[in-house]
């Protein structure tokens, strides 16, 4: 089939090569004409696993073409994705400036039957008004439809998730899709969902909220287990040994980040309210996460009491390691609240964006783990990244003014660290003070 996608960010890349990877023809187009000749010249744009091969195999099969003419891009596809973002507002609804002008400008272009569809996470609504717009900018109704189609992939496993997904959700309110739909991702042979289009949109925000609500549920518990001496990793399998419950997002930590859960959970609840329903659990999984990502502060203010002037380092920048997304990740919010207390931040991280220099000019980036250390009182765990599993506590007491973690992603187990005499605070695992 001859599919375009406008927009070649995270969802909008993935999307195009996931498609193309199918032997279907893909015309991907961005406005930034720099990410364009990149992707043409076969760079990746964003770190995610398998990329840089895939996108080679699309180039080189000539599946794929990265384009920045949309025009060129409307006139080469029968369906039109559109993957573009819908970042948050000051009031946490959903700005869609980005939806808006691409459907102002694919408008003017549409001049024979296409297919519309929507991937970005937008309000309950979107698709009935995407439909409206174009009608209003004087596209024929006859001349397309318009589909939800929201994606459930993880950064860093982005490709494997687009490949081997659970589910396809589709929300039209047109029969005659149904037919082209299946047959676009019948290669793919993953259970597909065809459904209202409010409740696809719907879909995209329930599941984002329910694994923030877990995340939070367990980080509750774990914080309980902090003070009556439990285990939470016990906890978590026992659980998750319950086919009801299952395992996965049970892990304790310092709370969830990235670009997608704190965002979505806001923009849920304040959809929700504009319809008149109070999401007492949704509000209630974003404030315990809110208090969660600053837990290592409170932890150094009990056992230190004051750390004006002291050296504190931040092992980990990005929200989960396996991407160099920094988007709402808790060391963001560790970093600040250390700088306003006067305390001296020394940070590593193998592969965070630039994007964090920026927000934070003053502090100080380490090329090694080890360096990050020197004359440290503490150091943070942020991130579950591998090299933080295989840390030598050995050299890491030989660098640290004083020996103690705060572990806030329960790296290690209590034995490693009590072998090691190290003062250490986990999320629920125990510790050696
Ligand atoms: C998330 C969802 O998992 C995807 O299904 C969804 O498509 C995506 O948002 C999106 O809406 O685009 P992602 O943000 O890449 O994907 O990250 P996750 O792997 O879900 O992790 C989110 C955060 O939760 C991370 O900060 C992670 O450290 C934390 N987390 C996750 C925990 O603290 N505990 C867990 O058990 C699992």
């Amino acid at each position: 089939m001859h599919i375009g996608v406008v927009g070649a960010g995270y969802v909008g890349l993935i999307t195009s090569l996931a498609f193309a990877h199918m032997e279907n023809h893909v015309i991907c187009m961005d406005n930034d004409i720099k990410k364009i000749n990149q992707l043409n010249k076969g760079v990746p744009t964003i770190f995610e696993e398998d990329l840089e091969s895939l996108l080679h195999e699309c180039l080189d099969n000539k599946n794929i073409v990265f384009t920045n003419d949309l025009q060129e891009t409307v006139n080469q596809s029968d369906i039109l994705f559109i993957a573009v973002g819908t970042p948050p507002n000051d009031d946490g609804g959903v700005d869609m400036t980005q939806i808006n002008e691409v459907i102002c400008q694919l408008s003017k272009f549409i001049h024979d039957y296409k297919i519309i569809i929507n991937k970005s996470t937008v309000p309950v609504g979107t698709q009935k008004y995407i439909k409206e717009l174009l009608v209003q900018k004087g596209v024929s109704e006859k001349n397309f439809d318009v589909v939800s189609n929201p994606e459930f992939l993880r950064e860093g496993k982005a490709i494997f998730d687009f490949l081997h997904g659970d589910k396809i959700v589709i929300g039209s309110d047109s029969q005659k899709l149904k037919e082209i739909l299946e047959k676009l991702y019948a290669p793919f042979h993953i259970e597909m969902i065809f459904t209202t289009p409010e409740t696809a949109e719907l879909i995209k925000y329930a599941s984002n909220a329910f694994l923030s609500t877990k995340i939070s549920f367990i980080n509750e518990i774990a914080n309980l287990c902090n003070k009556v001496g439990a285990d939470i990793d016990t906890i978590s399998y026992a659980l998750g040994l319950d086919k009801r419950i299952s395992p996965q997002f049970l892990k304790a930590g310092i709370g969830f980040g990235g670009s997608c859960f704190p965002k979505d959970t806001k923009a849920l609840i304040k959809i929700a309210k504009t319809h008149g329903c109070d999401l007492k659990i949704v509000k209630s999984a974003v404030a315990v996460n809110e208090d969660q990502r600053i837990l290592p502060i409170h932890i150094l203010l009990d056992h230190y009491g004051d750390i004006k002037g002291k050296t504190i380092s931040v092992l980990g920048l990005t929200f989960k390691a396996n991407t160099d997304d920094i988007r709402e990740s808790p060391s963001l919010y560790i970093i600040h609240e250390l700088i306003k207390r006067g305390v001296t931040v020394q940070t590593y991280d193998p592969i965070a964006s630039d994007e964090v220099k920026k927000i934070f000019p003053h502090i100080k980036y380490c090329s090694n783990v080890y360096d990050s250390l020197t004359n440290s009182i503490c150091a943070i765990i942020c991130t579950d990244w591998q090299e933080f599993y295989n840390l030598n506590l050995t050299l890491l007491k030989e660098k640290m003014q004083v020996p103690m973690i705060i572990d806030g992603r329960n790296i290690f187990k209590l034995e490693k660290v009590k072998e090691n005499r190290i003062i250490y605070y986990s999320v629920g695992n125990g510790s050696l003070k």
